[in-house]
């Protein structure tokens, strides 16, 4: 018979990071406490208790009153993945806008659900155009979802949710909406703006460690669910199946919820209402401020334009000649500083310097400027200028 003999293995330690990259953001100290707390029973009366101050805790995060409000159990992807299996079926028309990356996925999730998608397509460093968004519903009168991405993490962008769910509204159609990015670092007012499918992440502006996925639903995406015609394709997703977990008088079992993950979003949630919303979007608006004028001090220029900026991602264009990944490499290797590069056509074009939740620090902000300077300065002794 054969047996494998045990590996060399030690207790992993890892290093001491800035992390200033797309995520994660830094945990605060409070949140990985918390998350160090005894494991209890997820079926026991403390935990669904916590359970039901999670769901109102991210009520005030999301801005709604909606009932069904919890974070799924699965990073930011799975959220996303619970909304478009949730939502479309086979055969469905679904408007897809793809501005970055993330509109991609969204793309990709309605092919695989079966849904026919419609996509309306901006520049990476655009937001999605309301007026492309009309048009392509006024052509296309059989659709019945729109799908966009608030905050466009590839890019820094940030799109008009109201004005893009007021256009799919008046065409009858159903949003999905990502905020993975823009939760808790800028506003997201679900029930103000009238969105319908939303789903985010805890490792960004909430500060919490990866691996769990908010979502929040109103009774225009319920109405949609409750009149599907076939079974859901998920059955860890399906929302008919998860909600008497999360949101039903008795808790059945579904699943066994990541209860030391969920202590944690708990805590980072409650020092959301300690700060205040208002406040923590002020704050991460201030540290975006005060970047953006010391690269522009530098000579370097964003990516996006003003009126369209994320104040929590900030995309820098990479100076010609200077080698991108050699200046975070660099950043990593001297002050532990963690910087983003560029995704899909960005690569190797932007930096993207991420100020989110705890990361989101006036020292940070002098920390990532003064590593810059030097790190520029030295790539660039030997461009020809
Ligand atoms: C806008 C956006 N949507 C979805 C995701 C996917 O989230 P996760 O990596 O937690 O699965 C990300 C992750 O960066 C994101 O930025």
């Amino acid at each position: 018979m054969t047996r494998y003999m045990p590996p060399q293995a030690v207790s992993f330690e890892p290093p001491r990071r800035v992390l200033m990259g797309p995520g994660p953001s830094d945990v605060h100290p409070r949140v990985l406490a918390a998350m160090a707390r005894p494991t209890i029973g997820h079926l026991d009366p403390e935990f669904v208790r916590m359970m039901d101050d999670v769901k109102e805790l991210l009520r005030y995060a999301f801005q709604t009153a909606n009932q069904v409000t919890f974070p799924v159990s699965g990073p930011g992807s799975v959220g996303m993945e619970t909304c478009f299996v949730n939502l479309v079926e086979p055969g469905d028309k679904v408007l897809v806008c793809r501005n970055g990356a993330f509109g991609g996925r969204m793309l990709e999730n309605v092919k695989r659900c079966g849904g026919v998608p419609v996509v309306v397509d901006d520049d990476w460093g655009a937001p999605v155009s309301p007026q492309k968004v009309n048009a392509a519903l006024d052509a296309e009168p059989d659709v019945g979802i729109v799908a966009f991405v608030h905050g466009e993490t590839s890019t820094g962008v940030r799109s008009d949710a109201k004005a893009l769910a007021a256009i799919a509204h008046a065409h009858d159609c159903v949003t999905i909406v990502d905020t993975v990015t823009s939760l808790g670092g800028c506003p997201v007012l679900v029930d103000e703006w009238e969105l319908d499918a939303v789903y985010s992440g805890s490792q960004k502006c909430l500060s919490c460690t990866p691996g769990l996925s908010p979502v929040t639903f109103g009774e225009r995406a319920l109405a949609k669910v409750s009149a599907r015609r076939t079974p859901c394709q998920s059955w860890f997703m399906d929302l008919s199946l998860v909600l008497p977990y999360w949101d039903g008088g008795t808790r059945t079992y579904h699943h066994t919820a990541p209860i030391n993950p969920l202590y944690g979003l708990h805590e980072a949630l409650v020092m959301l209402t300690e700060e205040g919303l208002e406040v923590a979007w002020a704050r991460h608006a201030a540290n975006h401020a005060a970047l953006v004028a010391g690269v522009e001090a530098m000579g370097l220029s964003m990516l996006v334009d003003e009126a369209h900026r994320l104040p929590q991602l900030n995309t820098v264009r990479v100076p010609n000649g200077v080698d991108d990944a050699w200046v975070r490499r660099e950043a990593l290797a001297r002050h532990g500083l963690e910087l983003g590069g560029g995704l899909g056509v960005l690569t190797g074009k932007a930096w993207r310097i991420v100020l989110m939740g705890t990361s989101s620090t006036p020292a940070n902000v002098t920390l990532c400027l003064e590593t810059l300077e030097t790190l520029l300065a030295e790539a660039q002794k030997d461009v020809p200028q």
